[in-house]
């Protein structure tokens, strides 16, 4: 299961992002970026964080390692920001936390990376319909001069309607987006990670996301969304296994 820690310090909001993440140390004494349940996208995007980001670590993929961590509005009193209490009082109790990796810097085209791990990539992306990894916003970071994925909150889009299954599954993927569409290689990769995921593996990853992140929306109510989080869970079972079937019309 995922670590549980808490939250012990608000160090500094990472204004870069979208949704407002938090630079936060922890009891366990690291330090963290952290993804707050009150921010705009909502706890769905936390969802596509575990279930891709452990998937993708679970593929051999170097993805910074996750957490749950608990958080107490207390924490930011020193941060002067409103927008950032507002948020940190949205989001009293669990958050998700993603470890911090210090002096990376933001991926581009002109870092060389291993085709290998650029076709890794690339595979989980279309895999997931990941459309968040384009030159203007890689969410991709070198560090140690190796190549890390981050930012997998948009993925998974189906959980924001959950009308059409077959659809998202059959959905072709456009690689011409892809920062690395050009200089990774899906097909070469496709038959050794397709064999590590098995309805087990998804289940245990999707047994570490917490039931209330996979509760009904209030906010958006859809009547084809399941009615809790074990049906959740098997929608997302269903979706990600119909996917990982209908590779032929995924990969380039
Ligand atoms: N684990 C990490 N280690 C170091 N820096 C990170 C880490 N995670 C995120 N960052 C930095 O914070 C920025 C925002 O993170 P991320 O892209 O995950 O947030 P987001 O709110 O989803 O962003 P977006 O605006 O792309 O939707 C990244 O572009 C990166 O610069
Ligand atoms: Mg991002």
């Amino acid at each position: 299961m995922l670590p549980h820690i808490t939250a012990t310090t608000y160090l500094a909001p990472l204004r870069e992002g979208g949704s407002l993440p938090g630079l936060v140390e922890a009891d366990d004494l690291g330090t963290y970026v952290v993804k707050f349940t009150g921010a705009g996208q909502g706890p769905r995007a936390l969802v596509a964080e575990i279930v891709v980001g452990r998937l993708g670590s679970e593929l051999g993929l170097q993805i910074p390692d996750l957490a749950l961590i608990e958080v107490d509005a207390e924490i930011g009193r020193r941060e002067p920001d409103p927008e950032v209490q507002e948020l940190l009082v949205a989001s009293a109790g669990l958050n998700l936390a993603i470890d911090f990796l210090p002096g990376s810097v933001g991926y581009d085209r002109s870092f060389a990376v291993p085709v290998a791990d650029a076709s890794g990539v690339v595979w989980l992306d279309a895999y997931v319909a990941n459309v968040d990894r384009s030159r203007r916003n890689t969410n991709l970071l070198m560090w140690h001069k190796s190549l890390w994925a981050i930012d997998h909150g948009a993925c998974l889009r189906f959980h924001h309607a959950w009308g059409d299954p077959e659809r998202f599954a059959t959905s072709g993927y456009d690689y011409g987006d892809h920062v690395l569409g050009g200089v990774g290689r899906p097909r070469d990769v496709h038959e050794q990670l397709a064999a590590q995921i098995t309805p087990e593996l998804l289940a245990a990853i999707l047994a570490e996301v917490p039931d209330a992140w996979l509760a009904p929306d209030q906010t958006r109510p859809d009547p084809k969304a399941p009615p809790d989080a074990t049906a959740a869970r098997e929608r997302y079972l269903e979706f990600l296994l119909a996917r990982l079937a209908a590779a032929p019309r995924w990969l380039p």
